[in-house]
């Protein structure tokens, strides 16, 4: 199956009320484990590659990987840039073979933001890839209380304008997630959810999902979220067990290469069950 872009499934997603989980990746073992879920559970999934990932020396050959994996895959997957940080680092990304891009403009002033997504959503479709934008700002965990969060809240109305006014294919919205580790318990906004969905018709993302309850996750989709981002979750757990690993008797290279890989495929097969997505390939 080759590689697809993200949009068809977004779509499907959006209407059948699941949605779909978008992993980070940032090496090799984890990625192989991902892939292994992403069979397991027959569900169509996104990997995506941080910003600065791209920049990284090793991001062709690493882009080339994650390729040739998704192409060998027997369900369709997309390959996304997260969080692209500028126009060029988005031609960037699809000129390595990501099939999407993520622009993510929303510390810009509104009309920078929506100037700079225009820009892509040009050239992105140009080349047959799909934009995802965000609005508001989704901020760190690691700051996190829902009321200082509110500042960074996606407005309704200027998310109407902002996907009339770009034309981006998918929508990440700020109503209480935050990225990483959460320093108090998130809460969501569920009727600003529902306020933007009514408004806005292209599939909304949610980012920063690690750490929500179940009950979060079942609200956001049923409230019209039809793609989540997950990375800190997928790390932490690998890196416990990781320790775990090497505190064992017979502990060795491949016993720590088989953990990594280990941990991906059972937490991805996790996320990809909660949300709906196994058995939508
Ligand atoms: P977490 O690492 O908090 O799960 O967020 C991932 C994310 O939103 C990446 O864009």
């Amino acid at each position: 199956m080759p590689l697809v872009s993200a949009l068809p499934e977004l779509i499907k997603a959006q209407s059948g009320g699941y949605a779909i989980p978008c992993f980070d990746t940032f090496e090799m073992l984890g990625t192989e484990g991902m892939f292994a879920a992403i069979e397991d559970k027959r569900a169509p999934t996104i990997v995506a590659l941080y910003a600065h990932s791209v920049e990284a020396p090793n991001a062709k050959a690493f882009a080339a990987f994650i390729r040739t994996m998704a192409e060998k895959a027997t369900v369709p997957v997309a390959f996304i840039l997260d969080h692209g940080a500028s126009v060029e680092q988005c031609v960037k990304a699809l000129c390595y073979g990501l099939t999407d891009v993520m622009f993510d403009g929303s510390k810009l002033p509104l009309e920078e933001n929506i100037a700079n997504t225009r820009l892509v959503v040009q050239m992105a479709h140009a080349m047959g890839a799909a934009v995802e934008a965000e609005l508001g700002h989704v901020g760190l965990g690691r700051d996190y209380s829902f009321e200082a969060q509110r500042k960074g809240f996606t407005d309704p109305a200027v998310a109407e304008r902002f996907v009339e006014e770009t034309g981006v294919d998918a929508l990440a919205v700020a109503i209480g997630t935050a990225h990483g580790v959460y320093k108090a318990a998130p809460q969501l906004d569920l009727e600003l959810l529902a306020e933007i969905k009514r408004r806005v018709s292209v599939p909304l993302v949610l980012h920063g999902g690690s750490g929500l309850s179940e009950e979060q996750f079942r609200a956001a989709i049923a409230g019209g979220i039809a793609k989540v981002n997950v990375f800190t979750d997928l790390g932490l757990t690998a890196g416990r067990q990781l320790v775990a690993a090497a505190g064992e008797p017979n502990a060795s290279y491949f016993s720590m290469t088989d953990t990594v890989r280990a941990a991906f495929r059972a937490r991805c097969g996790y996320y990809l069950d909660l949300f709906g997505a196994s058995g939508k390939a």
